[in-house]
């Protein structure tokens, strides 16, 4: 028995699904699936038995593991056929998949599980690339096909997958055996092979001819002759747009679920949108079954040109907001039977900006760039099936058929339910180091995207890697007390993740000094970057939080020195006391944009501080006649709890501020000090 082995024939099918998942032309993300039969011995009897590995639902071939493949009995998979109850009732062939399995039987099987099961060939590829793709959605897409491709490759009209869809092209491969795969109109290409590289070869070879006849017959221009104020922005102005419309944008796409934005500006979106066949285009939305929930039909496209200014972008931005929910809600109520799920939301997750690049947007920030590469594959079969031809997706009932699948739907139920966080995006200032570092760390764990921003990039880079990916983090290089620094930040925060929600002001430092020995730049220092500083970082981003609508958090790392006479503390206490002030005014301020303001008072934090290892430390070491690596126990002593304060204590405070559990709570501090008598709140 080698249960615990890998078969030969899985190992293969991975090795050929990375290869072919490594280049974007060949498949979009996480679309597209690979399949292997084969002869094991059955640990059961010993004998042969026959089996079919599958990639599973979900996943991306490029990173295919065996974790992800679902392992069926062929024969018992391939006797579904003698059951099958006829295409009205096809969806429930994927439950009958379970009765196929062989031992546990890995991933769950995917729709597309009975053909790869069906096709009368051992090795079965079914992709996603853009060339075929244009092929599948050109108006004579059959003539093309076989114009291209004689009779190696056959057209095999629009089906929505399914068990049919499988038993449609098992046939077709029965009654033309010289074909190495087919054009599924309106959806992509699949292929077989005797071989594992047969299979890949032919895959390959239906890509690589699709893409060449594109390339040597297309028409000049495919999306018409260049607008007039379309093209693309010189960069700088362009970012600057991106920002200054980001936060109206990704409240239009919140107005149902908040969402989390992705931005791009590449030139395949700015050339699309500087041409003058772009709104019809637009208007006939996607194709391939893939893009549906990620994209919805069809994405929102500003109808002004480059040359518009910001004001009247977003006057029209919100005009146009209407009208998409309007024709959303129209579509739904067209298409939706009494057993279609819930309508989802009439927001969209595409957003088309002439000259600035495109806005999208999911429940996390790799759903909303991946929506994004969709449109951008979505683009690349609008070109190629208009250079040829003239696009013409699937009709619209079908499109519908997919978004509100039933199937799709039990998938989204299954889901886990989102983090307390998800969907907020997080500015936190001196993240690199100590409070911040914690503070930024434990937000991500929570599900917010995170910006860390601090005086060193490379140090804010690090932090960021050290959390993840820039799906959940990334760093930024500011000063707090520069107001165009600021300015730049909140920009690149809104360029990263859409928006802004949640605002941690928590930069600082601190120079213990008598008041004869405090000079006027140590004053200066601290005031700069602990009140003028976090004065800047809550105006440029409350600026972001209103024009989103969307309401928001502010939270201060003030102090018990702001409230406490600290010996030796002048300027330090008077930085932290104005701190706590804006607290309570902004907070007073800002309600009614729904904006919370709040603050914690830490104190003692001596581990992982960068204030204490850099001399402050050494300096109340001093003071109090301890050493300084007992002060933290010190510290410890002299609080009511007799425990010492971690920079993950004024991370949670953060936390539980930020969550919904506190909603109606604004203009609080809560003091995270072990218990300080002195420091106590009246
Ligand atoms: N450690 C404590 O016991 C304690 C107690 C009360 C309040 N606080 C406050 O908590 C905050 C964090 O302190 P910490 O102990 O984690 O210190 P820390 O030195 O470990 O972290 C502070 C971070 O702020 C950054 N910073 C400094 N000036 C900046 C500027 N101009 N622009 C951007 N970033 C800047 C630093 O580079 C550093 O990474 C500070 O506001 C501090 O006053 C700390
Ligand atoms: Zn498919």
């Amino acid at each position: 028995m080698e249960l615990n082995l890998m078969s030969t024939t899985a190992a293969e099918l991975i090795a050929r699904s990375h290869r072919l998942g490594a280049d974007p032309k060949n498949t979009n993300y996480a679309g597209g699936n690979t399949s292997a039969k084969g002869t094991e011995t059955d640990p059961v009897t010993g004998e042969p038995v026959e089996l079919l590995w599958v990639k599973g639902s979900g996943g991306d071939l490029g990173t295919l593991t065996e974790s992800g493949l679902a392992v069926l009995r062929l024969d018992r998979m391939r006797a579904l056929a003698d059951v099958y109850p006829g295409i009205a009732r096809e969806d429930e062939m994927v439950a009958a998949f379970d009765y196929c399995l062989h031992g546990k039987g890995g991933a769950a099987p995917s729709i597309d599980t009975a053909m790869h099961g069906l096709i009368d060939a051992a090795h079965v590829d079914h992709l996603h690339p853009d060339s075929g793709i244009a092929i599948a959605t050109a108006a004579d897409g059959e003539a093309l096909t076989r114009k291209i491709f004689g009779d190696r490759v056959v057209w095999v009209p629009w089906r929505r997958p399914g068990f049919q869809l499988g038993l449609d092209i098992a046939s077709i491969k029965t009654r033309n055996p010289q074909a190495v795969g087919c054009i599924l109109g309106g959806h992509g290409i699949t292929a077989w092979g005797e071989t594992s590289d047969e299979a890949e070869r032919n895959s390959l070879w239906i890509i690589d001819t699709a893409a060449a006849h594109i390339a040597e017959h297309s028409r000049a221009e495919p999306f018409g002759p260049a607008l007039d104020g379309y093209g693309g922005l010189p960069e700088g102005e362009r970012r600057a747009r991106a920002a200054a419309l980001a936060p109206t944008i990704r409240g239009i796409a919140s107005a149902d679920r908040p969402m989390v934005g992705h931005f791009t500006d590449a030139d395949v979106v700015l050339d699309f949108l500087a041409s003058a066949e772009h709104p019809r285009l637009a208007a006939l939305g996607t194709s391939c079954p893939d893009h549906f929930l990620r994209t919805k039909v069809k994405p929102l496209v500003l109808d002004l040109p480059a040359t518009a200014t910001v004001e009247e972008s977003i006057a029209r931005l919100h005009e146009l907001a209407v009208t998409y929910r309007e024709e959303y809600q129209a579509y739904y109520d067209r298409h939706a039977t009494a057993d279609s799920p819930a309508i989802r939301g009439k927001d969209p997750l595409v957003v088309l900006v002439p000259g600035v690049g495109m806005f999208s947007f999911g429940k996390d920030k790799q759903t909303a760039r991946v929506a994004g590469e969709f449109y951008v594959n979505a683009i690349n079969v609008m070109r190629g099936a208009e250079g040829l031809s003239t696009y013409a997706p699937i009709e619209e009932a079908e499109k519908f058929r997919i978004e509100y699948w039933a199937l799709e739907e039990a998938k989204l139920q299954r889901m886990p339910k989102p983090r307390p966080l998800a969907t907020r995006v997080a500015l936190v200032t001196g993240a690199a180091s100590g409070i911040g570092r914690a503070t930024a760390r434990r937000l991500a764990a929570e599900g917010s995207c995170v910006v860390i921003a601090d005086l060193s990039l490379e140090k804010a880079q690090a932090a960021a890697a050290e959390i993840g990916s820039t799906d959940v983090a990334v760093g930024v290089q500011v000063d707090v007390s520069d107001a165009d620094a600021v300015r730049a930040a909140v920009e690149a925060t809104v360029l990263a993740f859409g928006g802004l929600d949640l605002v941690v002001n928590n930069a600082g430092l601190s120079l213990s000094r008598p008041l004869l020995q405090t000079t006027e730049q140590d004053w200066d220092l601290q005031h700069d970057v602990m009140a003028k500083g976090s004065f800047l970082v809550s105006q440029a981003s409350a600026k972001v939080m209103i024009e989103q609508g969307m309401g928001g958090d502010i939270v201060y790392i003030s102090s018990k020195n702001s409230l406490f006479a600290g010996p030796n503390n002048v300027a330090y206490g008077a930085a932290k006391a104005d701190q706590a002030h804006q607290v309570r005014l902004l907070a007073a301020e800002l309600g009614e944009h729904g904006i919370k303001v709040n603050g914690v008072n830490p104190d003692g934090v001596v581990q992982g501080s960068g204030i204490f290892a850099s001399g402050w430390g050494a300096n109340r070491a001093a003071v109090y006649g301890v050493e300084e690596k007992d002060l933290g126990k010190f510290y410890a002593q002299r609080t009511i709890l007799k425990r010492e304060v971690l920079p993950e204590n004024i991370a949670n405070a953060v936390f539980v501020l930020c969550t919904a559990d506190l909603s109606h709570t604004t203009g609080l501090h809560i003091p995270v000090d072990a218990g300080v008598a002195a420091a106590f709140l009246r």
